[in-house]
This record gives structure tokens, sequence and C-alpha cells, in this order.
């Protein structure tokens, strides 16, 4: 449905203080006054479920579309990350959004972000799982997040639940930091073939493409065998990362299944549980988890 809503542009931070405090007073107790959906923009349906949400939610919502250098390690795609400005801003008037707020890196950053203050997360939750393999990854998420936070002061902020380790360090950072903020996780959005839908998927060549659910399709695997108490946890870990990794193509990261909150692994099979993969498809690094309840 087109609603008829028009999204104003915001770019720097003065602007978005000026309209926070304009809708200060707006929120009834029915509903927050301020939903927040941080992006880096190439929005599919995955982000549009967080803003559709968030509309339905709250009375006012932020979209933020900012491709955050922090987040990036010096040999990864921040250059190349994918950029669809006007057609994000399309989709985001089309879902009711009332304020785009895309700001310069420059007004993020303004000495540079290697010199910026950051903000920590605890090390056993941001050095495993892709901790490992994007070193400094989860410290520039946090970073932002705080960072756009404070700019947007959001009663509640949506993320996708497809980035399971980010969701529950941003989580543990509102809840360390007291920050007065609802986080809201949003379940992953799929292609029909089972794929988790991420902008990253664009780099995906056609042959990658129709390799690319095999991913959610060993999540699967591993989920019913366990459950099925046929083979131990360890096993069926094995089988299944050593089944991906004898695809052509795929180069398996991490096969896990963790805690939900601490994202401990566990040794043996339990509910709830959470099974994490990453994997390399060709060079798109791809990632998919699935929460066992
Ligand atoms: O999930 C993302 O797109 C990013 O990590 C986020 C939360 C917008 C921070 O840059």
């Amino acid at each position: 449905m087109i609603s008829s809503t028009e999204t104003r542009v915001i770019e720097n931070i003065a602007d978005i203080r000026v309209w926070r405090e304009s809708v200060r007073s707006a929120g009834g107790a029915d509903k927050p006054s301020v939903g927040f959906v941080p992006t880096m923009g190439a929005l599919h349906e995955g982000h549009m479920t967080l803003v559709r949400k968030a509309v339905r939610e709250c009375r006012h919502v932020v979209v933020s579309v900012f491709v955050n250098p922090m987040q990036f390690g010096p040999n990864e795609d921040f250059e190349r990350y994918p950029r669809s400005f006007e057609k994000d801003l399309q989709l985001i008037r089309e879902a009711g959004a009332k304020i785009l707020f895309h700001p310069p890196v420059s007004q993020l950053y303004s000495d540079g972000h290697a010199s910026s203050t950051k903000v920590i997360a605890p090390p056993e939750l941001t050095e495993r799982l892709c901790g490992q393999f994007r070193p400094g990854h989860f410290t520039g998420v946090t970073t932002v997040v705080l960072k756009l936070f404070s700019i947007a002061q959001p009663d509640a902020a949506y993320f996708g639940e497809k980035d399971y380790q980010q969701l529950t360090i941003i989580k543990r950072m509102a809840r360390d930091l007291d920050l007065p903020v609802d986080v809201v996780g949003v379940p992953t959005v799929r292609e029909i073939d089972g794929l988790a839908m991420s902008s990253r998927n664009a780099y995906l060549t056609s042959t990658e493409r129709k390799r690319a659910s095999e991913l959610y399709k060993t999540l699967c695997f591993v989920r019913e065998e366990s459950l099925s108490g046929r083979r131990t946890l360890e096993d069926v870990l094995k089988v299944a990362g050593d089944r991906l990794n004898k695809m052509p193509e795929f180069s398996l990261q991490y096969l896990e299944a963790c805690d939900p909150n601490s994202l401990k692994p566990l040794e043996t099979t339990q509910t709830p549980m959470v099974i994490l993969v990453a994997a390399k498809l060709g060079s798109v690094r791809l990632i998919d988890n699935l929460l066992v309840t």
C-alpha cells in the first residue's frame, strides 16, 4: 500500500535534534513516540519488514542510511558496498517513515573514525563467531549504534535477527549502559529457496546464487539431526560442516550451536539454542542462523 506520508531527508545532527525536540511530547501511553531502524542502505524486503513494523508500532519512525566505515576491516568491502539512495528513499516513503537520516561520514566522525571514542562490548560476545573473522567489526557497530541512538533518541529500535550476534551485542550494550531504548529483534526474511535476505546477496553470481540456499539447508539439517537424538551435537555439526565444505565454491568459517543469550557454544543439544553459520561463497561472505525453541 502506498502511504501519503512525506519523508524528510535529514543529513545533519543539528536538524535531527530540532526534529526530535519537536516530537518530544507526542507520545501517548499506547505507542512508543519514536521508532528507529538503523541501516546501511541497499534496502531489501528484510529491512522493509523492520520499517513497516516500526511504523505500525511507533508514532514517528526514523530510518538511517549510513555505510559505517568503522565496522569494515581494511580488506573488506566498504568502498564497493551497494549504495542505492534514491531507491531506498522511495521504499522508505512508501512504508510511511517520517525521517530518513543520511549523514555524510564527516557528520558522524568529524576527526575520522580511527581516532574516535569507541564502545567496546564484552569480548566473550564480540570475539567469537563473526568476531574471529572480522576483528574490530562489532566495536564499529556498537560505536555507531550508540551514536545513532544518542542522535535520534528513539524509544524503540528495530534490528534483524539475521545478524543474531549483532542483535545480542546491541541488546547487551543497551542493558549494560542503561540506554532508555527498547531493542526489538525481528525474524529473518528469506527468499523462496530459504536464502536469508542480505544486501550482500547482490554480489553473488547466478551460479553462486543457486548454491547459496545450501547455507539455510545446513542449518535445517543441524536442527533436525540434533533434535532427533541420532547423533551427538558435535557429530552433527561436523557432518554438516564437512558437507558444506565439500561443495565447490563454499568455504566454511564456522558452524556452531550456542546458547541464545550468552552465545557460548553448546556441547549437547538443548532448547532453546541458536545454530549459527558463516561461509564464503566465492568471494562473498554469507551468514545465517536458526533459533531452535
Ligand atoms: O546491520 C547493519 O546494517 C549495521 O551493522 C548497522 C546496525 C546499521 C550499524 O551500522
